[in-house]
């Protein structure tokens, strides 16, 4: 019989046997391999190709050998080659675990009784269900000793590790997703790099009308405790992202900077608080207190 496996066999199993390895050898974290270093790719195809080139030549080779070959060998030859290919230690097990007896050797374990005709035979149980009971009874007896004897983990436990570990995930997600802030969520931040930021954004868009120390022009002063439409972070932030009263001038900077632009231009704007612009413009609107303040004072 033929063994050698046929090349649409062959060439798949070996390519596949490639990628495993590659996703193995290289460490490309959650991402596949050749999605995290697309550069793989070509080394794959490369190996594909090389497999195919492989089988091409041997392909050659056999039909030049064939050529040298005298005519009752060519036969010979043919008729190995015309032997289908089979996969006999697959189809062997696969006849053990259904442990049929022949049709052959069937009167061997028919039984005694007969309803018009009607026989039965005393088959044993196939084998491939008996061996998944034991695997049942095998698995049991692990899972008895290991939660119910010994304790190792429960669904709590399980429970609280996940809600840990999704925590993280969103704690990951909100540092990496920083455009997610609006009005609610937004803080006063006062690392240096957000005020470089703000600032930077706030010279460039802002300081035509607010001037550049904050002192106000077309729009007010913002370096007093006096505003209009609310002071804190919460309102400055509103009003920076939806704008001003109709007509002021003041338009809503949601269509050209994003989220986290904004909160750093807002933190940078209450930074500006308390500070000596050079010619401040007179107060307008109304003295701000924060909220934890005015609690304060009310006790
Ligand atoms: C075209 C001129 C103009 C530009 C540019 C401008 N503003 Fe204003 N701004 C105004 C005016 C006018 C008001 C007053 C709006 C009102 O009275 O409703 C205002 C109000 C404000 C207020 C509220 C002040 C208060 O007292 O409540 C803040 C905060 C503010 N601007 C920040 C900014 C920031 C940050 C930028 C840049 C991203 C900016 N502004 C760009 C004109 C401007």
């Amino acid at each position: 019989m033929n063994l050698r496996t046929p090349w649409w066999i062959r060439v798949p199993v070996i390519f596949l046997f490639v990628v495993v390895v590659l996703e193995l050898v290289i460490d490309s974290g959650d991402q596949l391999t050749v999605v995290a270093y697309p550069i793989t790719l070509y080394f794959l195809l490369l190996v594909l190709l090389l497999l195919i080139a492989i089988e091409l030549v041997v392909h050659a080779i056999e039909n030049v050998m064939f050529r040298t070959l005298s005519a009752e060998a060519q036969e010979r030859y043919l008729l190995t080659k015309k032997q289908k290919w089979e996969w006999t230690w697959g189809k062997r097990c696969y006849k053990k675990l259904l442990g049929n007896r022949p049709i052959a050797e069937e009167n061997e374990i028919v039984l005694d009784h007969n309803y018009d005709g009607i026989q039965e035979l005393d088959n044993t149980l196939p084998p491939w269900w008996v061996y998944l009971f034991y695997a049942t009874i095998i698995f049991g007896v692990i899972y008895l000793v290991r939660f119910h004897v010994i304790g190792d983990y429960t669904q709590a436990n399980e429970y609280e590790q996940e809600v840990a570990e999704a925590r993280q995930a969103i704690e990951i997600y909100r540092k990496n997703a920083k455009d997610l802030v609006d009005a609610n969520s937004v803080t006063v931040s006062e690392e240096a790099a957000d005020l470089n930021a703000g600032k930077k954004i706030f010279n460039s868009n802002c300081a035509v009308c607010h001037l550049p120390d904050g002192g106000g022009g077309i729009g007010p002063n913002l370096t007093d405790a006096y505003w209009i439409l609310g002071g804190g972070i919460k309102n400055v932030f509103t009003t920076i992202s939806e704008g001003g009263r109709d007509g002021k001038g003041m338009i809503a900077w949601k269509q050209s900077l994003k989220p986290a632009q904004i909160a750093q231009v807002s933190s940078y704007v209450l930074s500006l608080q308390g500070t000596t612009p050079a010619n401040p413009k007179p107060t307008e609107g109304d003295l701000w207190v924060d909220e934890v303040e005015r609690d304060k004072r009310k006790h």
